[in-house]
């Protein structure tokens, strides 16, 4: 199984800091069954159009099942991830934002800045993580049996 993991940040592709989001994705996975895996790592900019024109590629040449993006899901000019991956989409999955917001707004007030969605484009399943590591790890597992259902829905 081919599965894409995209660390967005201007400030970790510019090495200021480390990217700990991409491979805290991998280890969840990992734990989570996902271990036949060749993974495509990449760390870029918020800019828009290189976040769609690699969404694309990923999805229609590399024929990525699983394209997991970490960060640039917020409200600030910068976070451009939603608008990037809904223009990709064929067909949208709202419902993996809105678990996400609920389940962490119970935990953290500041979840609902998140504006993160996924869905389809071809046999991929595209999905927007928030940049923080620590809110991967209270988001990621939940949706796992989702995401395996979804995948299962596209082979
Ligand atoms: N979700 C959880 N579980 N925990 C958090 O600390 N931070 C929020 C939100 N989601 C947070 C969270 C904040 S402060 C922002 S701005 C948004 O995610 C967007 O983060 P991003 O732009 O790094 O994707």
């Amino acid at each position: 199984m081919k599965i894409a993991r995209l660390t967005l940040s201007d400030r970790a592709s510019a090495g200021i800091y480390k990217d700990l989001s991409g491979p805290e994705i991998e280890r969840i996975l990992t734990e989570n069954g996902f271990t036949e895996v060749e993974w495509i790592r990449h760390v870029m900019p918020d800019d828009r159009d290189s976040i769609e024109t690699l969404l694309r590629t990923l999805s229609d040449q590399e024929n990525c099942q699983l394209i997991l993006t970490t960060g640039g899901t917020g409200p600030s000019a910068r976070d451009n991830t939603p608008e990037a991956t809904r223009a990709v989409l064929e067909r949208e999955l709202p419902g993996f934002g809105e678990a996400m917001r609920m389940r962490s707004f119970e935990k953290v007030p500041t979840a609902i800045l998140s504006r993160s969605t996924a869905g389809t484009r071809g046999k991929s399943l595209i999905l927007n993580l928030p940049g923080n590591p620590k809110a991967i790890e209270e988001c990621l597992p939940m949706l796992i049996p989702a995401v395996k259902e979804a995948m299962r829905h596209l082979e």
